[in-house]
């Protein structure tokens, strides 16, 4: 067997890239944030039950988790890769007393394990879902809901869609719905 040798340059450069910080380039969209009364809608929308785990992927100022919390009685986790916006958004949680329900995580949402998520919400760009579909699938379970603001997830069936206009504008809600699996022994439906 032949020794693979690895030159040290290449390895300090692989190491270096694996201990790098968030970059710009794993940015799934800026930030814009969602009109209030879409928020709400969107958490209506995915039958948002109390005590339920919602993960906001891209949370910028908080406002789905802290709704989610506040209006819905849910467990929230906001994902956020802009440190500025997790320093203001983790202070405005401390702020309104929140800490127990809502966390907020500086992190990638392309890296989430989201396999305690009840509900995931996002408002990011058509390519940035199509990136996270597989994770999606991975890690969602049956019965977990998938709504987006403005973007399909393509390749996937909505449950429903809801529009909402505010100001003659009308704003689109994807709701997804991950099936539930098939009983083993079960002959799939043909
Ligand atoms: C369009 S804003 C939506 C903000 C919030 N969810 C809302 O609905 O008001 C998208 C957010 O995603 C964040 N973002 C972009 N790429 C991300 C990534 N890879 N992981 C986590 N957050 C990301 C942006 O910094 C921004 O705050």
């Amino acid at each position: 067997m032949k020794a693979v040798i690895v030159p040290l340059s290449a390895w300090i450069a692989l190491s270096a890239w694996a201990q790098q910080p968030l970059l710009e380039s794993d940015s799934l969209a800026p930030y814009v944030p969602t009109p209030q009364e879409v928020v709400e809608r969107m958490l209506e929308a995915a039958h948002l039950r109390p005590g339920e785990t919602v993960y906001d992927l891209g949370c910028g100022d908080g406002r789905v988790v802290i709704t989610a919390a506040q209006k819905f009685k849910a467990k929230a986790v906001g994902v956020e890769i802009k440190d500025f916006l997790v320093r203001s958004t983790s202070r405005k949680v401390q702020a309104l007393g929140l800490t127990e329900s809502v966390q907020i995580v500086h992190g990638n949402a392309l890296k989430t394990d989201l396999s305690k998520a009840d509900v995931v919400t996002m408002y990011l760009l058509t390519r940035s879902n199509d990136l996270l579909r597989p994770n999606f699938e991975k890690w969602l379970k049956p019965g977990a809901r998938v709504v987006s603001y403005e973007y399909p997830v393509r390749g996937w069936e909505p449950v429903r869609t809801e529009v909402v206009e505010i100001q003659k504008i009308a704003h689109k809600i994807y709701v997804y719905e991950i099936p539930q699996s098939v009983p083993k022994g079960a002959k799939p439906a043909k």
